[in-house]
């Protein structure tokens, strides 16, 4: 793989917005226990680094999701590849992305989870690309607004690449290889 991408967001700027993001979560659910629910893989760098910002009990969970196929964009058709390990009914869940891009896997999700009856349901997500919304998703918790380019790093991956970066790049169009849907 060569080495095409270009910083978007600092290691340390993104440790500073974690910190306000943990602050922020701590403040809203003082005297509550909510269940983190880290949606794989894209997010659990971000959730390991989040919880440790955080100063009241929580508890964490997880889900794994995935679109169908490689493309770089989602389908809007999501899968469930592991589901989370307990019920969830009367809990105060705040579900944990990486990003929401055109909205469909965290509309899914927000379906999903709904229907299992929790106390409350939340988003917190680390980047938001507003201007490729598909669908519109209340957002509670974002740690940064980006422009619609792709991103690696910090979680996010290219084909499974690139999840190691300790901060946000972008990958140029020249660096995605194109294949037909399927
Ligand atoms: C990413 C991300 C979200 C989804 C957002 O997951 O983690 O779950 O895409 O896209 P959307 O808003 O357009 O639906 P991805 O499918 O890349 O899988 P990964 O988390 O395993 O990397």
């Amino acid at each position: 793989m060569s080495n095409e991408w270009e910083v978007l967001i600092s290691a340390e700027a993104l440790q500073r917005r974690v910190r306000e993001l943990g602050e922020a979560i701590s403040r809203d659910y003082a005297g509550r226990e909510p269940l983190l629910v880290g949606i794989l893989r894209g997010a659990w760098v971000f959730l390991a680094d989040l919880v440790r910002c955080i100063s009241i009990p929580i508890r964490c969970d997880f889900m794994g999701v995935s679109s169908y196929g490689p493309q770089t964009e989602s389908q809007g058709l999501v899968r469930i590849t592991s589901d989370l390990s307990e019920p969830v009914t009367g809990q105060d869940l705040l579900v944990v992305e990486d990003i929401v891009d055109t909205g469909l896997t965290i509309d899914y999700l927000l379906r999903n989870l709904s229907a299992r009856r929790p106390r409350t349901l939340k988003i917190c997500t680390l980047l938001n690309k507003p201007d490729r919304r598909r669908v519109e998703i209340p957002l509670d918790y974002v740690g940064f607004n980006i422009p619609s380019c792709f991103v690696i790093g910090y979680g996010l991956d290219y084909n499974q690449h690139h999840r190691e970066l300790p901060f946000i790049a972008t990958l140029p169009p020249s660096a995605l290889s194109v294949s037909p849907p399927g």
